[in-house]
């Protein structure tokens, strides 16, 4: 059976950052896009240049760094935007435009166009942005909610004016499969000079369908599925990278398909987006969850044993997960600490390694066995030099007899400050005292603590979420001492919110850019 190559154009960087509480800050993005470069993602769609000068920085970064992927960012359907992005663009090897404009009619009525005025806009934005660029993508915002007749001419319009790529977006998630299917056979069918483009399939889970739409768009007929690592965006977020990639492997039977992506190469984005954008991955979460290839019940550990595909549809090594591998512990010497980290997918420079050994040394002496797991999250630990708020030392008193009390020691930009607060709890006393000593108007939206292995000495991850004037951040932290860890991914929070304070003024996020300027 001959299979068709389907593309894969990742936006986790632009879609999924657009999350509330997604913030990543720029050494994160450039690192998470090397990775989807590295293994084989076809198009990253790196930022929305116009949105900020961070978003610009990091799409022009990228694009200079970039290897093998063609580099994307979006811009709406005006001149100012499109010629930031193809600025921002430039550098790449293989650079690509994506503009887009809301076309149903909800979405017309906000820069309140006539239906024939924004097709005049569309012909012209889209002749511009090729003008600029060879490579353009053209996407009708809620086009499932578009009228069929308007569809069929903005999409003519848009090929005529030069678009290379066709996206068809369920932006709010109300697609079925069925429909899915349909519309994109019925669009290639319709459409004159469909034939000449790639139309690509773009859909939001709110109904959890988003995994399924894709794929069905692909019978229909797409050949580029827009996605994100952990399926991170808006509201109920995209449809999963790691999710189609593994259904089109593990059912070419049906879906006779392929990709590019290297999928031992899945896990380790998985892990390294969680820890970026601060959300965590549901423990049943399909393909990369923490429970996706354990077996507790009796039943089934009977069946594994005597035959893997009993309960098995994909190895876990397909997906870069190791199989059983021995612990180490405080005898464990560098080279073996290299060895564990190359194979988890970490190949580290001396210099790295030298400040993870001494960080693995102060684990493993508190710790019995440091497990896969707890490597992962020493490495992805993300304190960096950039950081404002540091912690140096943390020393508690809790238990029946109250009061609570935290001792804390944070360098403040680079100067110790000291305090004692009591509260509700230790971690309470300890919050209470970092708010004294770095007073900000960050309310806690989230906190949460997960234990990363089993036994009472396990390291906690945690993590906690702050909003401050509509600007949201999550930090996260991992230690043995659960309140040491909490402490740590506050100050992740806080650092991460003034990152955001310096992107943008309060209201003028890339959340709340504005869509009467298309
Ligand atoms: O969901 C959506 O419609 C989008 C567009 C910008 C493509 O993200
Ligand atoms: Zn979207």
């Amino acid at each position: 059976m001959t299979k068709d190559r389907v593309l894969i154009f990742d936006t986790t960087l632009r879609d999924g950052e657009q999350s509330p509480g997604a913030t990543m800050t720029h050494d994160e993005k450039l690192e998470i896009a090397e990775l989807l470069d590295d293994m084989g993602v076809d198009i990253i769609e790196a930022g929305f240049p116009i949105a900020s000068e961070g978003d610009f920085r990091a799409v022009h970064e990228i694009a200079k760094r970039s290897k093998n992927s063609t580099i994307c960012g979006l811009a709406r359907a005006n001149f100012k935007d499109i010629e930031r992005c193809a600025e921002a663009i430039r550098p790449a090897g293989s650079g690509r435009i994506h503009t887009f404009i809301g076309t149903s009619p909800l979405h017309r009525a906000i820069p309140n166009l006539t239906m024939d005025e924004m097709a005049d806009r569309i012909h012209e934005t889209v002749t511009h942005a090729r003008n600029l660029c060879d490579n353009v993508q053209w996407s009708p915002m809620d086009a499932t909610r578009t009228e069929w007749d308007y569809l069929c001419r903005v999409i003519e319009i848009a090929i005529k004016a030069g678009a290379t790529t066709i996206n068809i977006p369920d932006t709010v998630g109300y697609t079925a499969p069925m429909e899915s299917a349909d519309l994109i056979k019925r669009l290639i069918e319709t459409v004159p000079g469909a034939d000449d483009v790639i139309f690509a399939t773009h859909c939001h889970n709110d109904l959890g369908m988003a995994t399924a739409n894709a794929l069905a768009a692909v019978a229909g007929g797409a050949r580029q599925i827009e996605c994100t690592v952990n399926g991170l965006g808006e509201r109920a977020g995209n449809t999963a990278l790691e999710e189609v990639v593994m259904a089109l492997k593990v059912r070419g039977d049906i879906m006779p398909f392929y990709t590019n992506v290297e999928t031992t190469k899945l896990m380790n984005i998985s892990r390294r987006v969680s820890t970026a954008s601060g959300f965590p991955v549901q423990f049943n979460k399909a393909i990369v969850g923490k429970n996706a290839f354990s077996h507790e019940s009796g039943i089934h550990q009977d069946g594994m044993l005597k035959n893997k595909e009993t309960f098995e549809i994909m190895r876990p090594e397909d997906v870069g997960l190791a199989g059983t591998s021995l612990p180490l512990g405080k005898h464990s010497g560098r080279a073996a600490l290299r060895a564990k980290l190359d194979s988890l997918g970490h190949s580290m420079a001396d210099n790295q390694l030298n400040d993870l050994f001494v960080r693995f040394k102060d684990l493993a002496d508190r710790k019995k066995e440091v497990f896969d797991d707890d490597i992962i999250a020493l490495v992805t630990q993300n304190e960096t030099v950039e950081d404002h708020l540091k912690l140096k030392s943390l020393r508690v008193v809790c238990g029946t007899e109250g009061p609570q009390t935290a001792e804390l020691t944070l360098v403040v930009g680079g100067e110790e400050k000291s305090i004692k607060s009591n509260g509700d709890g230790p971690v309470d006393a300890t919050f209470n005292a970092i708010k004294e000593i770095f007073p900000h108007g960050g309310r806690l939206q989230l906190y949460q603590v997960h234990a990363v292995t089993e036994g009472t000495d396990a390291q906690a991850t945690v993590s906690v979420r702050l909003e401050e004037q509509g600007r949201i951040a999550t930090g996260q932290s991992a230690d043995t001492d659960t309140v040491v860890a909490s402490a740590k991914a506050y100050l992740n929070a806080i650092n991460r919110l003034i990152v955001r304070r310096e992107k943008s003024a309060p209201g003028e996020d890339v959340k709340e850019i504005n869509y009467k300027d298309i």
